[in-house]
């Protein structure tokens, strides 16, 4: 039987963190809600297990400790955000698999505000250098998560990275949450990632799809 892992989400009262938490509670995962406001974070907890009894959600005010005990870890926190984040979680986040599903928008959202060669998971991995960053979940809405079907199709969601391993965990993760899991390499993949969702989040606002909006690839 496979064995209960533990995901740490850092911003769990987050539009993000919270559709992850509820999406990810009707899986075999527990979960650690990790935010600052500890009551906001009980509250996300409680209304996942109202609609779960089953789910493993736990809130707390300690992204150290939440760290430490997970097996994987989300940074649901904005972009300007994560090096405050990796400062602390450094040297608990050791080997861990740590997820990062930032997009480096600027403020009036017509650019990035990362250099082109690089990327927000990039950045990351530098600021973890003994943990294996996976890009996920970026390129989805957090309003996607509700129903992760638009007009009949499964939404794609990209993953990239550099650990093999680390990428078919992430995989199971992003099934799990409805979306359809599309491996996109390495993690430099991450500067186009981060620049589709740019992409995206100009044509919701130019064609009002009112974020319920996704990437598809057709294929046959
Ligand atoms: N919204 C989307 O549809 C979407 C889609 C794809 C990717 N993303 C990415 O997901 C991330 C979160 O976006 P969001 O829309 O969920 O933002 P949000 O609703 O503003 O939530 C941000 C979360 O991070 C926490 N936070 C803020 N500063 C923090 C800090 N210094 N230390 C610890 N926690 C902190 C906030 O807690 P407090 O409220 O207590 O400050 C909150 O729980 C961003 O990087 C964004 O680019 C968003």
């Amino acid at each position: 039987m496979k064995t209960t892992q533990t995901i740490a989400i850092i911003g769990a009262t987050g539009n993000m963190g919270s559709a992850l938490a509820k999406s990810l509670s009707k899986g075999n995962y527990r979960l650690l809600l990790c935010a600052n406001d500890l009551d906001k974070a009980r509250a996300v907890a409680e209304d996942i297990r109202k609609n779960n009894p089953a789910a493993a959600a736990e809130a707390t005010d300690c992204s150290v400790e939440a760290s430490w005990e997970a097996d994987m870890i989300i940074v649901a926190v904005p972009y300007a955000a994560e090096k405050e984040v990796a400062r602390r979680i450094r040297e608990v986040a050791n080997q861990k698999i740590v997820i990062s599903i930032a997009n480096p928008l600027n403020d009036t959202y017509n650019g990035l505000v990362t250099a082109p060669d690089t990327s927000a998971a990039e950045e990351l991995q530098q600021l973890l250098p003994n943990s294996r960053v996976i890009k996920a979940f970026n390129t989805t809405f957090a309003a996607d998560f509700a129903t992760p079907v638009i007009d009949g199709k499964q939404v794609d969601a990209f993953i990239a990275g550099n650990d093999a391993d680390a990428l078919q965990v992430v995989s199971e993760l992003v099934s799990t949450a409805g979306f359809h899991p599309i491996e996109a390499g390495e993690l430099t993949v991450s500067r186009t990632l981060e620049r589709m969702q740019l992409l995206l989040i100009q044509l919701n606002s130019k064609y009002n799809y009112n974020w319920r909006a996704g990437w598809k690839i057709l294929h046959q």
